[in-house]
């Protein structure tokens, strides 16, 4: 399996439609490849999961990926990049996939998050799977231990944004109520750690006030791909240069194509795929 496929295709992988916000970054910055995107909509929201049933959806995308020509698979999911990418990348590709690759998306963010804080305090906001992994902070504190970071759970902002009622007066409240505490930390950084938070990004910059940086994955990863694919030459010149996206997701929902449009910025057709 994995010897008979190519390595022309980038994937981008999240589990549902919220990685599109990232996969169009992406395009926008690397327009020449080939990208293959799967959002796992079926079995969405994996925020509330546990670490062992997000690893092994995930990895049942990464074989889906890997069957379908990709080189490399990118996790726009913070879940899935907070829960499983540690254990994919030391265990499931040596064994199943050597030569392959999967990075995710909380590094990039973090390294911008580091580099911009003056005051090395950092503050996160995330799913409450990501908050409860520690990725976060552990991979800050690894970077640099005397940044203080504090991690804030949302539970209800995707149901939110998925539900498209970011301008509903409740949101606002709700978004009050989670940054309450963040505020009182005095922190000049904040990740949004998670990929529907992009669509929240204002009102969370206003309720914070003004001289908090906020870093956005969106605007974060695709640049930090295109210096991946610089320095990594041996990848980059097996790669399609067709242009071209195809999406893929495992519930062909009217919302998966109605909100992925909005995330991606143009309209998207998706097949449906099963994952197993
Ligand atoms: N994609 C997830 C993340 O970035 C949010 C949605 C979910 O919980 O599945 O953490």
């Amino acid at each position: 399996m994995a010897g008979k496929s190519g390595n022309k295709k980038i994937g981008v992988f999240d589990s549902g439609f919220g990685g599109l916000d990232i996969l169009k970054g992406i395009t926008k910055e690397n327009p020449y490849y080939e990208y293959i995107y799967l959002g796992d909509t079926a079995r969405s929201p994996y925020g509330t999961r546990t670490q062992e049933t997000i690893y092994t959806f995930t990895t049942q995308a990464i074989d889906f990926f890997f069957e379908n020509d990709c080189a490399l698979v990118i996790l726009a999911c913070n879940t899935a990049s907070a829960e499983a990418l540690k254990k994919i990348q030391e265990e499931y590709l040596p064994q199943k996939y050597p030569g392959k690759k999967v990075l995710g998306v909380l590094i990039p963010a973090i390294e911008e998050a580091i580099e911009k804080s003056k005051n090395k305090r950092i503050g996160i906001v995330a799913t409450k799977s990501t908050v409860e992994s520690g990725a976060f902070t552990r991979e800050i504190n690894k970077r640099d231990k005397s940044i203080k970071v504090f991690e804030q759970a949302c539970p209800l902002l995707v149901p939110i944004v998925e539900a498209g009622e970011q301008n509903h007066p409740a949101t606002k409240l709700i978004i009050e109520g989670y940054l309450k505490n963040l505020k009182k930390k005095e922190i000049d950084t904040l990740i949004l750690g998670c990929t529907h938070y992009g669509l929240l990004e204002n009102k969370i910059k206003k309720e914070l006030g003004k001289g908090i940086r906020i870093i956005s994955e969106a605007r974060i990863v695709p640049k930090k791909l295109k210096e991946y694919l610089q320095n990594h030459p041996e990848i980059e010149k097996t790669l399609s240069k067709k242009k071209k996206a195809e999406f893929y997701s495992t519930d062909l929902s009217e919302s998966f194509c109605r909100l992925g449009s909005i995330f991606f910025g143009e309209k998207i057709k998706a097949k449906k795929i099963t994952l197993e």
